[in-house]
């Protein structure tokens, strides 16, 4: 399996699967969220209202992921993914790691092969850039989720996004 960071928008990315920094309702939201449901359309959000009218009614658990149709998007799945939000106080770095590795779960069940991710919990969830990239990095390369994943691509949308991806990598890779 490959880790590739690219900068740019996740709702334009050519990959199987799309993952989506998601709130637990899974209506909607800005940032990620209101681009994904904005770019891919309505079907999106019909998907996510069934789900959470049958096996969410509570909402999704923040580090837990499940898939809708992409609609829209190049991509053909959305996989919803909620982060935890950023606490000084509470380790949350578990839940975070976990929504790499459910994610990766859910795209390996589909069957996807490529699968793009945004930097989750690091913009209305406040998580701080650099330890959230190490957490998504270091989940990632560890997971052992099947062979079939070739590609798990981050999408950053800064610059300095992109710089603490690829600082991450690097000391991932001279480990
Ligand atoms: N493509 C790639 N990355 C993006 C895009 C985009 N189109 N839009 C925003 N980002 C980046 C942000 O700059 C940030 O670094 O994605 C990262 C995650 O930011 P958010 O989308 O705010 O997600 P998160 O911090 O996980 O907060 C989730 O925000 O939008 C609401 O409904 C969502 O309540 C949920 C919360």
């Amino acid at each position: 399996m490959q880790i590739t960071l690219a900068r740019g928008d996740i709702t334009a990315q050519e990959v199987d699967a799309v993952v989506n920094a998601a709130n637990s309702a899974l209506l909607g939201g800005g940032g990620v969220d209101g681009a994904i449901h904005r770019r891919g359309g309505p079907t999106i959000l019909a998907e996510c209202r069934d789900l959470r009218a049958t096996q969410y009614a509570d909402g999704l658990p923040p580090g837990q992921a499940v898939a809708t149709t992409a609609g829209d998007l190049p991509a053909r799945w959305v996989i919803h993914t909620v982060g935890p939000v950023y606490s000084a106080s509470q380790d949350r770095s578990a839940l975070l790691a976990s929504c790499y590795v459910e994610s990766l779960r859910v795209a390996a069940d589909l069957g996807a092969t490529t699968v793009a991710f945004p930097a989750i919990s690091t913009g209305v969830y406040r998580w701080p850039m650099a330890d959230a990239a190490r957490i998504a990095v270091r989940a990632v390369r560890s997971s052992q989720v099947g062979a079939e994943l070739t590609e798990v691509r981050f999408v950053l949308f800064s610059e300095d996004a992109h710089a603490a991806f690829a600082t991450a990598l690097a000391e991932i890779a001279a480990r």
